[in-house]
């Protein structure tokens, strides 16, 4: 009997704190960007419980206990999102060093930095799309722990690459394989493999399976355009991905290799760089998203020689880097879906919001790269009940800045104030 009454006492002390536990925040917004219908909309509150938006309107009662976060004088908007990142590195300042002299378990102990660089930038959410040795899912549920601040993250774990690919280790001495372990370098050929591989990253928690269609830019294979899997194969990874309830991406410079991963199912092209008429009007019928890095070409340009890259490499960005741009400018006229995604690593992490500039100059309206960052984004990583827009039920995930983005879309270089899940990790606005 002693015990039960012991239950019953630790049951409702239990149920107390955690009544007490629960926080209600109102958010005084001034102006409030509603990603999905493309609106703004003037003085709202958002009524926030622990980490879920529970109310908006301009008529909401605010609670006796609730903290009220004035942003009155700002424009708030849903937490960003970048569908292309590596979080968990960034050149060193030396191609050879990265390559020779380090290994996962050093992007293991600096993943952290760039994970809350890029949280303070705003963006709440990241797919993150390629990573060595499962680092990014010990990055992924170290945040989702509370060990660590970051953005939430969808993984890739291991791209998928061809022998020779984009993701293998290319250039060297043939007694320079490989700089993994076999089982871990993402190295597959055939549909036999490729599925063993798509079900390998699985397994170590894929929440998204990334592979390459086409060769690449910054390695050193010698085309940056020409396919480095058949359509047999891309066909049975992306199968393979559907199977387990996973969507595939594919890295994607080259014209045909587009058309291809398109045709495999992919819900993604990443670069997209040499995408023609064909491709385009193909990925309107498939509903493919175009997730082009339309900042790096500057970054690379200006930076990567000093770093010791080779030739090859730079030549190979002076070839991609100006069409990519124009293609895009041409996907956008055209009506293909876009989403926002910088393959941020390649340039400093926390630098994402660069890239808005670019899709503005090429073609979008502000509200357009807006939504490509938040609404789009959340449709293409399937997280469109979580995030992307300020709606009940939805993750507290805001972000707000003073100047209007849509005037100028530059000030979301430097966002002033970030909330994740209910909790504000920075705030510079003059009125807290
Ligand atoms: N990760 C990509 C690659 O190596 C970066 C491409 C960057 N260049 C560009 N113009 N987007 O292929």
């Amino acid at each position: 009997m002693r015990k039960y009454w012991l239950l019953l006492v630790t049951v409702v002390c239990c149920g107390l704190l955690h009544a007490q536990t629960k926080t209600v925040t109102v958010v005084r917004a001034g102006k409030l960007i509603d990603t999905d219908n493309g609106k703004v909309l003037d003085n709202q509150l958002i009524l926030i419980e622990n980490d879920t938006i529970r109310a908006v309107g301009s008529n909401i009662a605010i609670p006796k206990n609730a903290t009220v976060i004035d942003l009155s004088k700002a424009t708030v908007m849903p937490g960003l999102i970048d569908c292309h990142t590596h979080v968990t590195s960034q050149p060193g300042g030396d191609y050879y060093a990265d390559i020779f002299r380090k290994t996962p378990i050093d992007a293991a102990i600096t993943a952290h930095i760039y994970a809350k660089r890029t949280l303070e930038a705003g963006f709440t959410t990241i797919r993150d799309v390629g990573s060595a040795a499962f680092v990014d899912v010990a990055l992924r549920n170290a945040i989702n722990n509370g060990d660590i601040p970051g953005p939430r993250m969808l993984c890739a774990t291991l791209f998928i690459g061809s022998t020779g690919s984009h993701g293998d280790l290319n250039g060297f001495s043939p007694f320079l394989d490989s700089k993994f372990p076999k089982e871990m370098s993402g190295i597959a050929n055939g549909v036999d493999e490729i599925r063993k591989q798509v079900r390998y990253n699985i397994k170590y928690g894929a929440d998204v399976i990334k592979f390459g269609a086409s060769a690449g830019v910054l390695s050193e294979e010698e085309s940056v355009g020409a396919p480095q899997f058949t359509q047999e194969e891309m066909n049975a990874l992306v199968d393979e991905a559907k199977l387990w309830g996973k969507k595939a991406c594919a890295h994607a410079h080259g014209t045909v290799a587009i058309k291809m991963a398109v045709k495999a199912g992919v819900a993604s092209i990443e670069h997209g760089s040499l995408v023609d008429e064909e491709g385009i009007e193909l990925m309107k019928q498939h509903g493919t998203y175009l997730v082009a890095d339309i900042y790096d070409d500057d970054y690379i340009l200006s930076e990567y020689s000093k770093m010791g890259y080779p030739d090859k490499i730079i030549n190979k960005e002076r070839m991609v880097g100006r069409l990519q741009r124009e293609n895009f400018a041409k996907a956008v006229k055209a009506g293909v879906k876009i989403a926002f995604g910088t393959d941020a690593g390649v340039y400093p992490h926390g630098w994402n919001g660069k890239q808005f500039f670019y899709m503005v100059k090429y073609g979008l309206t502000p509200m357009q790269a807006i939504q490509s960052a938040t609404s789009s984004a959340a449709d293409l990583l399937g997280w469109k009940d979580k995030v992307g827009s300020i709606v009940p039920g939805k993750m507290a995930d805001l972000v707000a800045v003073t100047a209007d983005p849509l005037q100028n879309i530059t000030v979301l270089e430097n966002v002033q104030f970030v909330m994740k899940g209910g909790v504000v990790y920075k705030n510079t606005l003059a009125s807290k």
